[in-house]
């Protein structure tokens, strides 16, 4: 089949765009970069060295008939302007995350995108993190049972990176910034259970404005729940997944790792006590090898160019578009509904 590639065009020259966005709209032949603009001259310097046109202008971007596809990537609290004069100019836009800074931004860019008649979507990659695929396939699997809770978390020890991700008028903050990423892997681990409830704890640790690290309880119907936790400042990380189920357990450690299974095959007699410091325990004395089984399952790889080739699909009228409009509704309202929590310190019930 011959590809009618789709022209495309970035706003907004920074990390992301250069690291990631680039290379996928250059790299496939679904996609015909056509420029970008970024309101930082140095960035357009930085785009011509690495052999990409430069619009003068958004204005120029957006009146360029080529252009069908507009992937903007500026700071947070940009998104939903430039992705509005983006879909007023009948284009298509792959935003970055988190998509907007509320639900009721969220409605705005939608229903500009329904008056245009074009796609919009959000940037949501982690979706194809090979931890993540690993993890989810485990889980649907039924590998260990029925799950009950999923903790997922990510450390650092270098505290929020750059100048506008520390300011809160500029959607700052970890919870726009890894939070809404691993909102939306819980999202889709819970399946179609309804939240019930939202707790979230914020964490300063440097001492500025916004929250550098945090911790989010999303409780399920059925009884599921999903700890999100990230900090910044922190040198000694925790596992990236711990996953309890009433058949087994679930460890990934990092990124990159296989994730280890232990499975529960049949009752223990009665444990015999062990040494734990100063004391004995049975509670906590290890189960016997013979009834447990220890498994491997290997890290996924999963390609998150497919991000790019599904959009395209769904632009040329090919495929449906994988992250929704609805999709993008529930993790804002989780969103809120954690920064409500961490500010009222009080279990949100009406999420
Ligand atoms: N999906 C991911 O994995 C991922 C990773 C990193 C960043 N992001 C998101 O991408 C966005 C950009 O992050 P970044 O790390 O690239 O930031 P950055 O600061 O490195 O880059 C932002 C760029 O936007 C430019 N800019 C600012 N306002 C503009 C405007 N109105 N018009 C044109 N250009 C403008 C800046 O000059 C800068 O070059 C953020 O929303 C962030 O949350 C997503």
């Amino acid at each position: 089949m011959s590809l009618r590639p789709v022209g495309a065009a970035i706003i907004g020259f920074g990390g992301v765009a250069q690291y990631h966005h680039q290379r996928w709209l250059r790299e496939l032949p679904e996609f015909d970069l056509r420029g970008v603009w970024d309101i930082n001259p140095a960035k357009l310097v930085k785009a011509q060295q690495d052999g990409i046109a430069v619009y003068r202008s958004e204005a120029e971007l957006l009146a360029d008939p080529a252009v069908e596809l507009v992937v903007i990537a500026v700071p947070n609290d940009d998104h939903l302007p430039v992705s509005l004069r983006a879909m007023q100019a009948g284009k298509h836009v792959l935003c970055e995350k988190p998509v907007t800074l509320n639900s009721a931004e969220l409605e705005t860019a939608l229903a500009a995108a329904r008056q245009a008649g074009v796609i919009f979507t959000v940037d949501q990659n982690r979706r194809w993190d090979g931890d993540f695929v690993t993890v989810r396939k485990a889980i649907e699997e039924g590998c260990l049972g029925d799950v009950y809770q999923i903790e997922s978390r990510v450390y650092g020890s270098r505290g929020i990176p750059g100048d506008w991700r520390q300011k809160k008028a500029r959607g700052g903050g970890m919870v726009l910034d890894w939070g809404i990423h691993l909102f939306d892997q819980a999202m889709l681990l819970a399946q179609t259970r309804r939240l019930t409830s939202v707790f979230a704890a914020f964490e300063y640790a440097w001492g500025g404005e916004c929250e550098d690290g945090f911790l989010a309880r999303f409780t399920y119907e059925g009884g599921l729940t999903c700890l999100a936790e990230v900090r910044t400042n922190n040198y000694i990380p925790m596992p990236r997944w711990y996953v309890s189920g009433s058949a087994g357990t679930l460890l990934l450690r990092d990124w990159d790792d296989d994730a280890a299974v232990v499975r529960i095959k049949c009752e223990d007699a009665d444990a015999l006590p062990v040494a734990a410091a100063s004391g004995v325990t049975k509670t906590m004395a290890p189960r016997s090898a013979g009834t447990i089984e220890q498994l491997c399952l290997p890290h996924r790889t999963p390609d998150v160019g497919d991000l790019f080739r599904h959009l395209y699909k769904a632009i040329r009228g090919l495929g449906p578009v994988d992250i929704t409009g609805d999709q993008l509704r529930t993790t804002m309202r989780m969103t809120e509904a954690v920064f409500r929590s961490a500010q009222e310190n009080r279990v949100i019930t009406d999420v």
